[in-house]
């Protein structure tokens, strides 16, 4: 028994058992001795894995990818530089750069018959429903992605996500737009790339260095956030061991959802609704008296500002020197000045999340607010892939199954239909 115990007394049989105490957890299945079972719907209080890759201290604020502070990484790392420290555990060395960045330019192309899956849907089709439907069908020209158990072909699988989801993630913008498809561009790097085959017209696009910065930068706040809902349901799914692309596109329909990545989508539709900053206050009290919620804000573990909305409204500053101030910043600053004096928000401490500046930041780029989730979710793919990894190699894991409280009828007696009243 290790030195950190827990005693547990039944009172109704007076049984007590003695249940070892490790990283301030218990075991919930050290509860068994006592033939029970813990309850925990939505998993407030239940830490469903060990992880070494992002630490969250959601009261004081602070987010760190395997040790360093985001606030480093988005000064100054590139997104690929991110997603390889999240995989690898460690920040690449110049050459061990160079190879990645090598190796995912050599995977962007994809196979042309997802243009015809994507010519499939109508044109007002949400991106993130065409997205997640043309990532889970990757799995279907990749057979050899059902090999998980093969530490070379997993690598190769990550290599082929992060450097074909771009691709797919900029024709599903192009088929928005009724645009033709634009190819990869293999003398670009990732962002150039990705920027180019969204918004390439003509055969011409002229990048713009600062919003290509500020976007890297949107990728790389976005790019791990621990036990969230889209990566829970990536690791959830990937625990029955399919390929990575059906687990992946499992977190895409996650991240889908208004109470997660498409909040930053529901932002904007508010701040729309809103129109003046005058009836800033009109939607306060309908949120405070129950009428919907203020989009944007609040978090399951931030309990204190969001670290990534302090750098992305930094962010916005950059982007809109470049565009022009877009108007609704207004509107969103009053309604950020007025919930964090009211009583309401406060005493519940809710503050700005990642999703209340990012979409504003979206759409002075160009890109239209059913579209804004989409790049939360490139973003977040190497989250997701990091975390699929670690749960793989995690020999404590095994098919995610919960238990229930079954709260339904005893046993009853078939009625045939003719006797039924
Ligand atoms: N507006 C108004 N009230 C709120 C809000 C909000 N945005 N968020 C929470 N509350 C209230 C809630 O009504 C409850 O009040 P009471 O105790 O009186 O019942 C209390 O605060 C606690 O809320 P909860 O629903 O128990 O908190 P949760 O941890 O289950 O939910 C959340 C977290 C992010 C889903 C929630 O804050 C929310 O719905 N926010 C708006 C949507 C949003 O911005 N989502 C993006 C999250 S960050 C990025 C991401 O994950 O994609």
């Amino acid at each position: 028994m290790p030195d950190e115990t827990l005693t547990i007394r039944d009172n109704r049989t007076g049984t007590e058992v003695e249940i070892p105490i490790s990283d301030g957890t218990i075991h919930a299945t050290d509860l068994r001795q006592l033939g029970l079972m813990s309850y925990d719907p939505a998993f407030l209080n239940t830490a469903s894995t060990r992880s070494g890759i992002t630490y969250i201290d959601g009261d004081a604020g602070i987010l760190r990818y395997r040790g360093y502070p985001i606030e480093q990484l988005a000064e100054h790392a590139s997104f690929l530089e991110t997603a390889w420290l999240l995989f690898e555990g460690e920040l690449p060395t110049r050459e061990q750069l160079e190879a990645w960045e090598e190796d995912v330019r050599l995977h962007t192309y994809v196979h042309t018959n997802v243009t015809q899956f994507l010519d499939g849907f109508r044109h007002d089709a949400h991106p993130m429903g065409m997205l997640l439907r043309a990532v889970a069908a990757l799995s279907t020209f990749y057979p050899d992605a059902k090999e998980i158990g093969d530490v070379e072909s997993r690598r190769l699988q990550r290599v082929r996500l992060m450097a074909k989801f771009p691709t797919i993630a900029a024709w599903v913008f192009r088929h928005s737009r009724g645009l033709p498809y634009v190819f990869p561009r293999n003398d670009l790097d990732y962002i150039g790339n990705f920027v180019n085959m969204t918004f390439e017209i003509g055969g011409r696009h002229e990048p713009n260095p600062v919003l290509q910065r500020a976007l890297e930068i949107l990728l790389v706040l976005h790019a791990d956030h621990e036990q969230n809902a889209s990566t829970n349901a990536v690791r959830g799914v990937g625990s029955t061991q399919v390929d990575p692309f059906s687990a992946v596109s499992a977190g895409i329909a996650a991240l889908y959802g208004p109470l997660h990545g498409s909040a930053n989508e529901a932002v904007l539709r508010m701040l729309d609704e809103i129109g003046t900053v005058e009836r800033v206050p009109e939607l306060i009290e309908a949120v405070k008296a129950g009428h919907g919620r203020l989009m944007g804000f609040g978090h399951r573990v931030y309990k204190s500002y969001d670290p990534r909305a302090k750098l992305i409204k930094r962010v916005a500053d950059d982007v809109f020197a470049q565009t022009g101030l877009n108007p609704k910043l207004e509107i969103a600053l009053e309604l950020e000045r007025i919930a964090l004096e009211d009583e309401y928000f406060v005493s519940r401490k809710l503050y700005p999340n990642v999703d209340f500046y990012s979409g504003l930041i979206y759409q002075a780029m160009g890109y239209p607010t059913d579209y804004f989730t989409v790049l939360f979710a490139l973003g977040r793919l190497p989250g997701w892939l990091a975390q699929w990894e670690e749960m793989l190699s995690d020999p404590e894991q095994k098919i995610a199954r919960p238990r229930q409280v079954y709260t339904g009828y005893d046993e009853g007696e078939f009625v045939p239909l003719a006797q039924r009243g």
